[in-house]
């Protein structure tokens, strides 16, 4: 395979490690500063140039996009899956995970066990919103920091108004988080690699901070990870969009809490903590994939008109609760159904055997006129445009 890893600190650790674990594995592999890149929209297809001359063919990238440049970087990565350029970390993957509160607001429909946010903007509704996590003590986070910059522990009620206004007032948007005490300042840092974890560390929090990072000062040592904190990694990762990602957890009362799951996760810290090779196991599962270019399903699903792709929910008490797939009439209706939920579990291509459940929620692609009919009323509802009132903006309003 030919790898282009998209990085701008090739002596870095990670990057260094990366490239050796390609070439020994008798692959090709170069290093590939991703500010050079020119996204060329100019030809017939979707192209790219590097350093001014055109980019020769590269089966795979693996991009390691720093927190300076989301915007440019995923443009770039975005250009290689529109070539067609096998990625383990999507474009969309990597900037929806980069954003703590759109990750959360992403993994919140999964059944992923998280420390319960919240996100106000609002001074008048700060107070409540303290309230809504479990109030004081309470954490503060900046949407976008790293290495535990911009995450604040504030004690008391006051002080947590008095930093979120401050904060606010410059123009910055903060999540408010409850505080998970009874992970006393250690967390779970999951590698995960296509659908398995390959790695996995502790890291536990130096003298008095709360905040693991090891930027803070954290120590790291290797850890057996339960089931529980395996599937919520693997989970969390695959939702994201991300088949190379290092996934964080608290370690709360009830179980695995994610606080976020990065798409350029360090290798130094886990490698040296676990003595495994990470960067290897990376290696080999992007040659595995090569032939699988990430494929935005929606977009390409979408082009002929007339049809789509929607969830239908099975209703308790609808006629379809109790029929198998192939009595349920859809592919009669020219619906075809991708997925199948139940609960945390995803069938993929269901049988036409498989019994339909209350609540299961099916991914179907089809006619839009025809799965129109069967999303539930409340979506189904659409507002007549109205003709203007003769006064437009009443006086007194
Ligand atoms: N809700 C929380 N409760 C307890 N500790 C937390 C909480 N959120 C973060 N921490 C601690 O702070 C560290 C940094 O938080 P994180 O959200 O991962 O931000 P960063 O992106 O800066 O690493 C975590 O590794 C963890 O040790
Ligand atoms: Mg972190």
């Amino acid at each position: 395979m030919k790898l282009a890893i998209l990085s701008r600190a090739p002596r870095a650790y990670s990057t260094q490690r990366l490239k050796a674990a390609a070439l020994s594995r008798g692959h090709q592999a170069k290093v590939l500063n991703t500010l050079r890149f020119a996204i060329d929209l100019t030809g017939p297809e979707p192209d790219l140039q590097f350093r001014g001359r055109p980019l020769s063919d590269y089966d795979a990238i693996l991009p390691r996009i720093g927190n300076s440049i989301t915007y440019f970087g995923t443009a770039v990565v975005r250009q290689f899956e529109q070539m067609d350029v096998y990625t383990p970390n999507t474009a969309n993957g990597i900037s929806n995970s980069r954003d703590k509160l759109r990750a959360n607001q992403i993994l919140s429909r999964h059944n992923i066990g998280m420390p319960a946010t919240t996100f106000v903007r609002n001074r008048a509704d700060v107070r409540q919103a303290i309230g809504r996590v479990g109030g004081a003590p309470v954490v503060i986070k900046l949407l976008e920091g790293t290495q535990g910059i911009g995450v604040i522990l504030a004690p008391e009620v006051k002080v947590a108004e008095a930093i979120i206004e401050t904060l606010h007032s410059t123009n910055q948007n903060v999540l408010i988080q409850s505080f998970v005490q009874e992970s006393r300042g250690r967390d779970v840092r999951a590698l995960v690699v296509g659908d398995r974890v390959v790695a996995a560390m502790r890291r536990v929090a130096h003298g008095d901070e709360f905040r693991s990072n090891v930027h803070r000062g954290g120590s790291v040592e290797p850890v057996a990870l339960d089931t529980a904190y395996e599937q919520a990694a693997v989970r969390s990762a695959q939702i994201m969009g991300l088949r190379v990602a290092g996934v964080d957890m608290l370690e709360g009362n009830d179980g695995p809490l994610v606080m976020e799951v990065n798409s350029s996760p360090g290798l130094e810290g886990i490698e040296t903590a676990t003595n495994l090779d990470v960067a290897g196991a990376i290696i080999d599962y992007i040659a595995g994939q090569v032939a699988f270019p990430e494929i935005d399903v929606r977009q390409r699903l979408t082009v002929s008109t007339g049809y789509g792709v929607a969830e239908l929910v099975v209703r308790a008490g609808a006629d379809l609760v109790g029929k198998t797939i192939s009595e349920s009439g859809l592919s009669e209706r020219d619906i075809t159904v991708l997925t199948l939920h139940r609960g945390t579990m995803v069938v993929p291509n269901p049988r036409r055997g498989v019994e339909l459940q209350a609540e299961d929620r099916l991914l179907c692609f089809g006619r839009l006129e025809e799965m129109r009919t069967m999303v539930p009323e409340r979506r189904r509802r659409r507002a007549k445009v109205r003709k203007l009132p003769k006064e437009p903006i009443p006086e007194g309003a």
